[in-house]
């Protein structure tokens, strides 16, 4: 017997109400040896072997105290990713950052959603690499301003603070946060609350 893939499949969708992720307080390691994905891999995609990977490196940060990984590139470990299952924002002085998504990278629909909000709010978005010292940085000379994760399950969730190279690092807390003003934006999207005019709901 060989490793091989099956002749035949069955594809299922199960639907189910699910719980957020994570409530409440997120604070996240990030990366220094361990990988979620590579150049030519699948770490775009919603495949459970990408998830089955972050297991262990998960626990340890949990161990640390944290709720999540934010990984990095695989080859230099410079440049931060996603989390576990959520894209990453960050907020340097007042404009908001994510990194470019690719092989690596889910292209997730609550980050797509989150850049045309802000931008439409005329707040300036910048789509490119984010070096973990900019990070580092930011906290040292207080430009950094917030950080989050988005995804559907829980829209977005502030990240207070992050582990690196065994220091911790905490945000500031701000009044009216990109965070929360888009966060309710996009729900009132969702629940119907206010006009949609991205045309982003569908009747079913
Ligand atoms: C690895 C990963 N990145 C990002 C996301 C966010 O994607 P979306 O906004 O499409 O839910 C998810 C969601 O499950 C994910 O698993």
């Amino acid at each position: 017997i060989i490793a091989s893939p099956s002749e035949e499949y069955k594809f299922i969708i199960i639907c189910s109400p699910a719980q957020s992720y994570y409530g409440g307080e997120v604070r996240v390691k990030i990366a220094e040896k361990f990988s979620r994905a590579a150049d030519g891999g699948f770490g775009f995609t919603k495949a459970a072997g990408n998830y089955a990977g972050q297991f262990y490196p998960t626990n340890l940060a949990k161990e640390e105290g944290f709720q999540q990984v934010v990984w990095t590139d695989a080859s230099t470990h410079e440049y931060i990713e996603e989390a576990g299952t959520m894209n990453i924002f960050i907020r340097l002085d007042n404009k908001l950052i994510t990194c470019p998504t690719g092989d690596r990278i889910l292209d997730g629909i609550t980050r797509k959603s989150i850049i045309e909000l802000a931008k439409d709010r005329g707040i300036e978005v910048e789509v490119r690499p984010i070096k973990v010292s900019e990070l580092v940085d930011g906290i040292k000379n207080n430009t950094l301003k917030e950080m989050f994760g988005s995804g559907t399950a829980a829209v977005i969730n502030p990240i207070l603070g992050f582990g690196y190279k065994e220091e911790r690092y905490e945000l500031p807390k701000i009044e009216n946060s990109y965070a929360s003003i888009l966060k309710q934006q996009l729900l009132d999207i969702q629940y119907n609350k206010i006009e949609d005019k991205f045309g982003w709901r569908y009747k079913v």
